[in-house]
Formats: C-alpha cells, structure tokens, sequence
C-alpha cells in the first residue's frame, strides 16, 4: 500500500509546492484522486476486516445508565478468559468510560503506517476507545455530527485488529447516529445485544432498541436483564429456616444448607423486566447479571468485578450470558453479502 503514488505526494507532509496560476485543475484532480483511492483503500480493509474477525456484536440500551458499557466490558473479558481472540471498540466520542473501567485509561495508542494498534488490557483484549485520542479526559469534546461520524469511520477502517473471534462495540445511550454509521460501514455485523434493567419500562425501551436493529436489518441476538436483584449472603447454624426483613418490609423465609451457608436475591428494582419483554418481543432472553456494588467500585477503580472475583456471581452471571450469546451467534445465518 505504500508504494502508491499517492503516499509519496508531498501533500502528506500537508506543504503543497505553490503552483503558479492555471494548477487550479490539476489539484482539483488531484484531490479527487486521493478521494477515491481513500475510498478504495477504506473499503479494502472494511473487507479485510470481515475476514479478519469472525464476529462483530453491537451492544445497544434504549437509554443511558443501564449498564451497557459494563455488559460491554463483561461480555469481552468473559469471551477473553475462556480463551478468545477479543476486541472492544469504545464508539462514545463525548463520554468515553470504557479504557476507565479497564484500568487503561493513561494508555496511548500505537500508530504506525496509517493504522492504530489496540491497548492491550486484561484477558489479553484489544481495546480501542476514542478516549485514546482525547487530550484532556476532564474537557468535554464537542463534534459536529458529520465530523463525528465520519471519525468514526474513518477510525473503524484504521484499526488493525488481527484475527478476533468476537469484537464487541459500545455506544453512547441515546442517539441512533452511531450504531447506523457502524453498521454502514463494518461489513458482516451479526447482531445486536440489548442491555435493560428489570423495571417495566424496560418493555418500552427494548421495543425502540429492537425496532431500531430491525430498521438497519440486523438480526437481534437477544435481551440482557442488568441489575437483576441484589444477593446477600450468610452463614449461621447448618439446616435451619432463616427470616429476613425485604425491600417492602415483606419477610423473605429459606433455608441454609449443610454447610450453614443461605443467600437470598432481593428485587431492588423489581424484577423479570428483561425477561418478559424479551418473551413479548419475541427475541431471546440472554440472561440476567446481578446488582452488584463490586461493579460499581470496580467502574471507578478499573478493575473489573470478573477481574476482582473470577468465580464470584456476577463472573458467573456473565459467563452465563455469554454461552447463550455465543449459542444464538452459531444459530443466527449471518448474511454472506461481502463489500467487494
Ligand atoms: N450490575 C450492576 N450492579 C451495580 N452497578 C452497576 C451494574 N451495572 C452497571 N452499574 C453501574 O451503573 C452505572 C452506569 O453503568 P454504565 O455501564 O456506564 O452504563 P451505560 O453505559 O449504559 O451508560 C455505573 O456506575 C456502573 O458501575
Ligand atoms: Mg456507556
């Protein structure tokens, strides 16, 4: 690719030699050439990477705080520690938190022949994060829709990947700009997994969510209840009947076990919002992670709770949601339409 004619031209430098009347045409020309070979060397690596990465997931929410950017997070490094080639791809250009959560967020990006190399995090995943290109992390960034989305493009085609079993993006709640622009320009996108919370909203805004992959024709691999019910645990005297106190002042009766051990899952929220929205929407229930505070000190101290506890409830949680992810992903016929 660099022997073109194009890399060559001093307009790399950004000095253009001056040209003396009448080079009017000649660098209208010019630049048009560089366009479209752009373009074509663009359209290149998109299909590279379809080759390159055997599966791309678009994680999406009705709206923001649900928990998308952890499912996000959870759902990578779960695939990376059963031994998976991964990548996360942070789209939020204005409030990127995915590097943050993974404790990366001093880390720069390696540029070199016009292609970025992914921070390498724990589990050995390759992440990318528009974070990486902003100066100061506590200043806002403000783009301009059409500048912010054809960074993204540009960004999606520069990266060098390698090989990827699974590819997992993260977007900002809210607009539909972002998952359009993707799903434009990444060939191959299997589907998209949709994060709710267990309130009855949750219908509501997973409908939007699946209308909205209907509307850019991908299939929905299925719905995520996040912040289901909140799991408190004890030990007392083994084989006897425990009664707590629940959120609504309703008693909570079990039992604990041989070992003394019991655990009780309070509803905080509510609870099965995911489950029967996915039921009425008929798209797969993928599962449902935990309430857990470990997530949220974990967001803020950048180690993930499936880093902190790998055999705890909520790494389980996620490996559960995971195996079912990766069911619908060997059942979905991915459309064998390729950029050419
Ligand atoms: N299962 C969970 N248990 C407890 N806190 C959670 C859970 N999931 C997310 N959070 C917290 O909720 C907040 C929003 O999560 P985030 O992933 O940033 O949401 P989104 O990307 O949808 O805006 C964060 O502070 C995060 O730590
Ligand atoms: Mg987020």
């Amino acid at each position: 690719m660099s022997d073109s004619p194009i890399s060559h031209h001093s307009g790399e430098t950004g000095v253009q030699p001056a040209v003396e009347g009448g080079g009017d045409a000649s660098s209208e020309q010019k630049v048009q050439m560089e366009q479209a070979y752009a373009q074509m060397r663009r359209k290149m690596r998109m299909s590279q990477l379809d080759e390159e990465i055997k599966h791309k997931v678009m994680v999406l929410s009705g709206k923001g705080g649900v928990g998308k950017s952890t499912v996000s997070v959870g759902l990578a490094l779960s695939l990376a520690r059963q031994g998976k080639k991964v990548g996360l791809m942070d789209i939020d250009i204005t409030g990127p938190n995915i590097p943050k959560m993974l404790g990366l967020d001093n880390a720069d990006l390696h540029v070199e022949d016009g292609q970025i190399f992914p921070v390498i995090g724990p589990h050995g995943v390759k992440v990318i994060s528009m974070a990486f290109l902003i100066e100061d992390p506590d200043k806002p960034v403000i783009w301009r829709g059409p500048i912010k989305l054809g960074a993204i493009q540009q960004f999606i085609g520069d990266v060098a990947w390698g090989e990827l079993d699974a590819l997992i993006i993260d977007f900002p709640p809210g607009t539909s700009d972002e998952p359009l622009t993707v799903s434009q320009s990444l060939p191959g996108i299997d589907g998209v997994v949709i994060v709710t919370t267990p309130q009855e909203v949750a219908l509501l805004d997973s409908r939007k969510s699946i209308n909205f992959a209907k509307t850019i024709s991908l299939p929905c691999l299925g719905v995520v209840e996040n912040m289901s019910g909140y799991t408190i645990r004890g030990t007392t005297e083994p084989n006897t009947k425990i009664s707590i106190l629940g959120p609504a002042g309703t008693p909570i009766e079990t039992q604990t076990d041989e070992n003394g051990d019991w655990g009780i899952t309070l509803d905080v929220f509510k609870s099965g919002g995911g489950k029967s929205a996915a039921i009425e929407l008929e798209v797969p229930f993928l599962g449902a992670l935990p309430f857990d505070p470990g997530i949220v000190r974990g967001g803020d101290d950048g180690v993930h709770r499936i880093i902190a506890e790998p055999d705890g409830p909520t790494a389980e949680a996620f490996d559960n949601v995971v195996r079912n992810v990766l069911n619908e992903l060997e059942n979905s016929s991915r459309p064998s339409v390729r950029i050419s």
